[in-house]
């Protein structure tokens, strides 16, 4: 299989507790490459666009301040299946609900707390890398 991309964020749950490296190597480990990679601050307006798609659900607001809470690492990975991969080394959305080894079993505090975002589809990971990365950033 040709390589794929997708797009993660180590939220401000792991950043705040320092865990950046310890969830990049939990990713490089499952054969992951980072090719690009920034610890930024996102504005509320970043957020509310970013999460969009989920304006609608009763967390949204939630979910939002808490994105904006501390500091994030957004990050574009490559690899084989590298979309699917990345859903499997990050667990369940709840970690009560994810598998042992994973980044949420391991890292995660609670449903909202969860410690990383990862694509779910090889089209939004498209879109969500271009939200944040320019081409010349990218490096593979
Ligand atoms: S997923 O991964 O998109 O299928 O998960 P989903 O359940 O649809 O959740 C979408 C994002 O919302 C976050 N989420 C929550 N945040 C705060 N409070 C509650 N209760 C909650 N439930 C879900 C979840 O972590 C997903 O965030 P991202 O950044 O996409 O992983």
């Amino acid at each position: 299989m040709a390589l794929e991309r997708t797009f993660s964020i180590v939220k401000p749950d792991a950043t705040r507790r320092n865990l950046t490296g310890a969830v990049n190597a939990k990713l490089e480990a499952a054969g992951l490459r980072i090719i690009a990679q920034k610890r930024i601050q996102l504005t509320q307006a970043q957020a509310e666009a970013f999460y969009g798609v989920h304006a609608a659900r009763p967390f949204f607001n939630d979910l939002v301040s808490f994105m904006i809470s501390g500091p994030v690492v957004v990050q574009v990975l490559e690899g084989e299946n590298a979309v699917l991969k990345n859903r499997d080394v990050m667990g369940a959305t709840n970690p009560k609900d994810a598998a042992e080894g994973t980044i949420r079993k391991e890292f995660a505090e609670s449903i909202e707390a969860n410690s990383v975002h990862g694509s779910d589809s090889a089209e939004n990971a498209a879109n969500e890398i271009k939200f944040f990365f320019s081409d010349i950033e990218i490096v593979s």
